[in-house]
């Protein structure tokens, strides 16, 4: 087959989306195509293809376990803010679930105070208003129990929750504070992430390439730093290092971006400029990879805004006279 001129992105997001929805998964458990899930995870995730492929192994092979007493795959996920870590948590639960929906998020900076972080995430054991909820870890689990449960920037947590991590874990499973009922975990990924010492990170990684060896290092490093009781991070089997992004890579995902932007004026993205795509990345100097849906929106909304109330179908999005501009694409 001849290749066609123009990729259309909008078509290419289609297919692989087609592909997840005829991947067959168990009744009971789910079987997990490792190529694909690198595939898709690749798709979504730039730049990180050793972290990626890290991870899909794990999943993959937690998922062929059919008797499992603890967690399908652990994962501590740690590198330079905006890297893609939390991002690779959605994927998977989107790869997984088909939907974000199944992705537990709980940032640990919401867990911070002594005493009421314990309650937030696994109940009050006093009746009071709201107590009957339950927390926001074991709550999810008792409606599903696939699913990907994340602790985002677990530095950030008060260390007195670290303890779920003992019987979740080593276990697979959680009781609530109070009535005592158990959350089951032996379905349910877990990820925890963390922008610690990510410098230092960086040199582990740089030396030491096996996955083991190198979950090893930082684990030393961690206890050296006293971040967690030695027995936590004994339960955690893969520490997967996420490296700062190249230029060229930081590109790729602005232009992810754009596409998506585009798409959100439900119109559809023809083509766009690598220049505009470095354009965007050079705007976002110093303030991070985070700014980048922001920025993208701030500089091209009205365009898109006007193309799309002009009922403009296909649209390029370029780098012309000073500045980044959204234009109907030639017919
Ligand atoms: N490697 C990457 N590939 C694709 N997008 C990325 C990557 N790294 C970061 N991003 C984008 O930047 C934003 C922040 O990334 P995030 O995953 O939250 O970073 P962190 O590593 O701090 O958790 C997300 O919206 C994500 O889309
Ligand atoms: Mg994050």
């Amino acid at each position: 087959m001849k290749p066609r001129q123009k990729i259309d992105p909008a078509t290419i997001t289609d297919m692989a989306e087609l592909q997840r929805l005829l991947e067959p998964t168990g009744g009971k458990g789910i079987r997990v195509d490792r190529d694909d899930l690198i595939a898709s995870m690749k798709y979504r995730i730039k730049g990180q293809d050793p972290a990626i492929t890290q991870m899909a192994n794990r999943v993959f092979a937690g998922y062929a376990k059919q008797e499992r007493r603890q967690p399908v795959a652990t994962f501590m996920l740690v590198g330079p803010p905006g890297t893609g870590k939390t991002e690779s948590a959605k994927a998977l639960a989107e790869y997984l679930f088909k939907s974000e929906k199944d992705l537990v998020t709980l940032s640990c900076a919401d867990f911070k105070n002594p005493g009421e972080a314990m309650t937030k995430l696994i109940g009050s054991g006093a009746a009071y208003k709201g107590s009957e909820q339950g927390g926001m870890l074991t709550r999810p689990m008792f409606g599903k129990k696939q699913r990907v449960v994340l602790f985002d920037e677990i530095e950030k947590a008060n260390p007195e929750i670290y303890d779920v991590f003992l019987t979740m874990l080593q276990d697979g499973y959680v009781k609530e504070q109070g009535n005592g009922k158990a959350a089951d975990f032996t379905h349910a990924v877990v990820i925890l992430t963390s922008n610690l010492d990510h410098e230092k990170c960086g040199e582990i990684a740089a030396a030491f390439e096996d996955p083991e060896a190198r979950t090893r290092a930082y684990k030393e490093h961690f206890n050296a730093r006293g971040f967690a009781r030695p027995e936590i991070l004994d339960r955690i089997p893969d520490v997967v290092y996420f490296a700062p992004l190249a230029t060229e890579v930081m590109a790729e995902v602005a232009v992810q971006k754009l596409i998506r932007l585009v798409q959100d004026y439900h119109m559809v993205p023809n083509r766009i400029e690598p220049l505009a795509a470095f354009k965007l990345i050079e705007a976002i100097q110093g303030s991070g990879i985070r700014m980048l849906e922001q920025t993208a929106t701030a500089r091209l909304g009205n365009d898109l805004a006007h193309l799309a109330n002009d009922r403009v179908e296909r649209i390029d999005i370029v780098y012309r006279e000073g500045r980044l501009q959204a234009v109907a694409a030639a017919a």
